[in-house]
Order: C-alpha cells, then sequence, then structure tokens
C-alpha cells in the first residue's frame, strides 16, 4: 500500500514513522498513526515561495538590550471572551479555540469580529466550511445586517496567505483550520500534515505581519481536537469551549495563554441573538430542586479567579457482577481512586453498585477539591439520605483518608455564604478565624479526615 515516500503521522504527538503500525513509536498511543506525508512535493521549498521575506538573519542580542515592550491588546469589547485572552487579542497572537460542533465557536466569532470592525479595525473572516451567504445568514440573525466584516470563502491556505499579506486586516478569523489546505503538500486536506502545515503558516504570517489570528478547531468526540493536538504548542493561545449543547450555558477556558492566566474562564449563555456574557455566572450550574434530594452535594469550585457553585450528583444503584462507574464533567480515575478510598477509611463499599457521577450543567471540573463533594453525594445516594439543605463542601481527599485545603478557600466560602448557603464541610487549614462577618450565617465544619466527614453528615441528619 504505502507508496516509496508515504510517510505515517500520530494524530496524537505528530511524531511520524515510514510504515504503518498499530502503535505510535514516539507516544506509544494505539492506533493514532495515519498515513499522510508532512515532506513538501518534489523539487518544491515549502517555505521559499511564500515565506522568501523570512530569510534574513537576526542579530544577536543580549536581553537587557531588547527592548521588552508590553503587548497591544486590543478588546474585543465581548467582556467575557477578553477576560479569558487576558484582556484582549494582542498584535500578532495566534489563538486556537476548539470545541464540539455546534457550540457557538463561529457565532462568538462573528460577534467579536464585527465589535472590532465597528471600534475602526481592519478585520477578515475566512470560512471554508460555511459560504459567504450562510455567514451573511447568521449576522442577520445576530442583529447585525449592516456588518461590514470582510468575508473571504476561501480554504487554500496560498490564497489566504496572499489576501493576509494584501489586506493587512489587525485580526483574522480561519473557520476552521482542518479546512484549509496546501497545494505544496502531498497529503489529503484535512490530514494532520496539512493542518499542522498550514498552521504553522499563518502562525508565521501573523507574527511577521502583526496580523492577530484566530484559529478554529473541530474536537472530536473523544475530546481531542480532531489531529492537531499538535497546534497548541505552536499558538500563544488555546481556548475550548465547554458545556452541553442543550443548556444554554457555554464555557470558554483558556488551556494555554502567552497573554494571561491559564484556567480563567468565560461564562456566556446562547440566546436566539449570539452569545451573551454572563457577568454573574456564581450559580448557574445547581440544579433546581425545591427540597433536597439524595446524591446531590453542591462543591465551589474555582475557575481561574472566580469561584463557582456547581452540582455534583451521584447515583449509586445495584450492578451486575462487573459494576460500572461513569462519570461526566469529572475524571474517571479518579473516581475508582475515591470510591476505594471511601471503602478503606470511610466504611461505605460500593463494590456490588454501579456507581455514576455528574457535574451539573456541562461543566468539566479538573481540580481535585471535587473529591469531599464527590464522595459525599455518592455516600448520600447510597445511603438514600439528602444533605441538608444549604449544603457545600469542597476538599481534596488524598489516599490515606486525609482531608488537604483547597487552594483559596476563603474565597469560596465567601461566595458561598454570600449566596446563602448555610452548611459547609471542609478542610481544616481553610476554615476560617471564628467571628468573620463574611461568613455570617454559615456553619462551618472543618475536617480533618474522611471519617470526620462522614461523621460530621449522619449528625446532621
Ligand atoms: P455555531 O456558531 O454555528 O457553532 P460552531 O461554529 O461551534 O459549530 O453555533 C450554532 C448553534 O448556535 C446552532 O445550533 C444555533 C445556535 N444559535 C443560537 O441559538 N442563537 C444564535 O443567535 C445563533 C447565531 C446560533
Ligand atoms: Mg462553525
Amino acid at each position: 500500500m504505502a507508496k516509496d515516500k508515504s510517510i505515517f503521522t500520530c494524530t496524537e504527538c505528530g511524531g511520524t514513522s515510514a510504515r504503518w503500525m498499530g502503535k505510535c513509536p514516539s507516544c506509544n498511543a494505539w492506533n493514532t498513526l495515519i498515513e499522510g506525508s508532512s515532506e513538501p512535493a518534489a523539487g518544491k521549498n515549502r517555505f521559499g515561495s511564500v515565506h522568501a521575506s523570512l530569510a534574513p538573519t537576526s542579530e544577536v542580542l543580549p536581553l537587557a538590550q531588547i527592548e521588552a515592550a508590553d503587548f497591544e491588546r486590543h478588546p474585543t469589547g465581548i467582556d467575557e471572551l477578553d477576560r479569558v485572552l487576558g484582556g484582549g487579542m494582542v498584535e500578532g497572537g495566534v489563538v486556537l479555540i476548539g470545541g464540539d460542533p455546534g457550540i457557538g465557536k463561529s457565532t462568538l466569532l462573528l460577534q467579536a469580529v464585527d465589535a472590532l470592525q465597528r471600534s475602526g479595525m481592519n478585520t477578515l473572516y475566512v470560512t471554508g466550511e460555511e459560504s459567504g451567504a450562510q455567514v451573511a445568514m447568521r449576522s442577520r440573525r445576530l442583529g447585525l445586517p449592516d456588518s461590514q466584516v470582510p468575508v473571504l470563502p476561501e480554504i487554500q491556505l496560498e490564497k489566504i496567505l496572499h489576501t493576509l499579506q494584501s489586506r493587512q486586516p489587525g485580526i483574522a478569523i480561519i473557520d476552521s483550520i482542518q479546512t484549509v489546505y496546501s497545494d505544496q503538500l502531498t497529503s489529503a486536506p484535512g490530514s494532520v500534515a496539512q493542518v499542522r502545515e498550514c498552521a504553522a503558516h499563518l502562525t508565521r504570517t501573523a507574527k511577521s505581519t502583526g496580523t492577530s489570528i484566530v484559529l478554529v478547531g473541530h474536537v472530536t468526540k473523544e475530546g481531542a481536537l480532531a489531529g492537531p493536538r499538535v497546534l497548541e504548542h505552536m499558538v500563544d493561545t488555546v481556548l475550548y469551549f465547554e458545556g452541553d449543547t442543550h443548556s444554554n450555558f457555554r464555557l470558554i477556558r483558556a488551556i494555554k495563554n502567552r497573554f494571561g492566566a491559564v484556567n480563567e474562564i468565560g461564562v456566556f449563555a446562547m440566546t436566539e441573538k449570539g452569545l451573551k456574557g454572563v457577568s454573574n455566572p456564581s450559580a448557574i450550574f445547581l440544579s433546581q430542586h425545591a427540597e433536597p434530594v439524595p446524591g446531590s452535594c453542591v462543591m465551589v469550585t474555582l475557575e481561574g479567579t472566580r469561584p463557582l457553585l456547581v452540582e455534583i450528583q451521584a447515583l449509586v444503584d445495584s450492578g451486575g457482577p462487573s459494576p460500572r462507574r461513569l462519570s461526566v464533567g469529572l475524571d474517571r480515575d479518579r473516581l475508582a481512586m475515591l470510591l476505594a478510598v471511601l471503602h478503606r477509611h470511610a466504611g461505605v463499599a460500593c463494590m456490588d453498585q454501579d456507581v455514576f457521577v455528574n457535574a451539573v450543567g456541562g461543566v468539566r471540573i479538573s481540580e481535585p477539591a471535587a473529591d469531599l463533594a464527590v464522595m459525599l453525594a455518592i455516600t448520600s445516594s447510597l445511603r438514600g439520605k439528602s444533605l441538608p439543605k444549604g449544603f457545600i463542601a469542597f476538599g481534596e481527599v488524598g489516599l490515606a483518608g486525609e482531608v488537604r485545603p483547597a487552594p483559596r478557600g476563603q474565597d469560596r466560602l465567601k461566595e458561598a455564604a454570600k449566596l446563602g448557603f448555610k452548611v459547609a464541610v471542609v478542610p481544616k487549614a481553610n476554615a476560617p478565624k471564628k467571628n468573620d462577618k463574611a461568613f455570617e450565617g454559615l456553619t462551618i465544619y472543618p475536617v480533618d479526615r474522611i471519617e470526620e466527614a462522614m461523621q460530621v453528615v449522619r449528625g446532621l441528619d
């Protein structure tokens, strides 16, 4: 099957191999090698044709002599987006924005680019997935019928680069990077090699011309940007859309940001007229129960700089010979570990039970501070007893059964008190000093170990 110069490229790490193998020789992932050469077509210089201007060598200078200019930022005017960007688009910065199909990537970017165009910036929207008419339809829907954003329906890299060079826009959106292909490469459009090369060319153009470029990337079902995880290291900022398409709320999280803080999130609601920022999101991820129900525990997670209250739900139900452990929005390996800790240190056995855990509203919680809430929700479901009304818990739980403090615990508690929560079980090190007015109305139970937390909860029945 393999031709003379065929190369197989790994969709995970971008490593290459001369022949097909089940396992990638570089990162050991299985079934990730796909045929596609990153070699240029014979006889052509893949940089020469487009980027002859890159040739001059730069001078070597000591750091102290290099001027440390601060980045020029252009706020998009969409506060929640500016927050994750670290203050706005940076000149020459490249942003990769990923997310499931239909989550709102094109919508948000059209809103942002329109706002920038209105503020006087020269913009460009390159659409490879939709026709100009479809983009126009979206802009009407967004209530922007008079939008002056220039739209280029194009998927060929060389033509896009040419337009970028000739128009010199302040910002260009490439929707999406997976549709862009270069004639210079032999591999098929959409292949890893194509996506990587095209992104590299666009990145170089951004740096040399000062145009900020936003690359839209699709995410596969497994949660990885289709193929080009390899793009993440190339760009300055990586943003991911989270949230399930069935609920109205969307989160944008900064996974990497050379110009700002990571893990910062922006919260949006999808409305009839596009995405609207939610400036005070702390309690939107709670489901509305009139009375407390078993298997539900609210935690305060800290996303970037803002605390968010999120409900963790658990369902423990008798399972078959090999019981299932499933989690949505939380790490499954961590769930298995917490179940073992529950058994060993708190005497709560779920061996013959199916255990399902869910973070409400499609949020993904990666911080270990969710441990205590997960364990309390599981125990609550197992016992069929709900936690008290207005109850919150957070804290990391270790393998030895110890409850470890969460970063910025007091901020979390303050947020819970502000929203009228009444009872909190938290790590001892996070408990505030007595008589602090900020926590008024909140009864705080500091605990050191998971057994203690269980005891406190039983005492509250
Ligand atoms: P879109 O931006 O096309 O998603 P992506 O580019 O990430 O694939 O968003 C599509 C969804 O958003 C679609 O299901 C319709 C919905 N939507 C609204 O609810 N309101 C709106 O104003 C717009 C433009 C889209
Ligand atoms: Mg789209």
